[in-house]
């Protein structure tokens, strides 16, 4: 990166032209630029973070703000006689060039920023047990795992 490269992190909408950036950096990797795109009518709310390089998206990470087991069917978990919210990652990545120089530990975070913000009781996601990096981190994160009947896939769940 030049000294004078401007690097940040933003949520982005599908009208701002950074987001075009997201969608062509997530089809790049394990084409999650359906996971980006897809729609989730419901769910509370969805958000796209971006990390940027000069307007230039170098990584991605898209969660949901859902109620715990909605999307499975199951009666709400309450807690002070709400139901309980979570963080749920459906997209997550970062550029090759940019691996290792903690992009994606700063996108987690932003997410996590949030969703303590909106109270939410945990953070939770799912991947193939292909994706050795982000096991990785998230072991390195502290995350408890738990085996999914999906594909060859584990859950990833941290308690806010
Ligand atoms: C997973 C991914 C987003 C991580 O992004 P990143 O910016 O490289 O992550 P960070 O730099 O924040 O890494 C944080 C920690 O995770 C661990 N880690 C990440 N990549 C690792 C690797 N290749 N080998 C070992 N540990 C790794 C390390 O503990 C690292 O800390 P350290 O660099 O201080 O040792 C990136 O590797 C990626 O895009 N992978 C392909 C897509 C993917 O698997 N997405 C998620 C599932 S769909």
């Amino acid at each position: 990166m030049s000294d004078t490269a401007k690097l940040d992190f933003a949520f982005v909408v599908d009208e701002d032209k950074r987001f075009n950036s997201v969608v062509e950096l997530a089809a790049t990797i394990l084409n999650q630029d359906r996971y980006i795109l897809m729609e989730f009518p419901e769910v509370r709310e969805s958000h796209v973070i971006g990390a940027f390089c000069d307007d230039q998206a170098i990584g991605f990470l898209r969660f949901l703000v859902q109620d715990l087991g909605k999307a499975e069917g199951r009666p709400p978990v309450l807690r002070s006689g709400k139901p309980i919210t979570e963080a749920y990652i459906e997209a997550f990545g970062v550029h090759p060039d940019w691996r290792r120089q903690g992009i994606g530990s700063s996108l987690q975070l932003v997410a996590i920023d949030y969703a303590l913000r909106c109270d939410c009781y945990q953070v939770r996601s799912r991947s193939p047990v292909t994706s050795e990096e982000n096991y990785s981190l998230k072991i390195a994160a502290g995350y408890a795992i738990q085996p999914s009947e999906q594909n060859d896939s584990y859950y990833f769940i941290k308690k806010l």
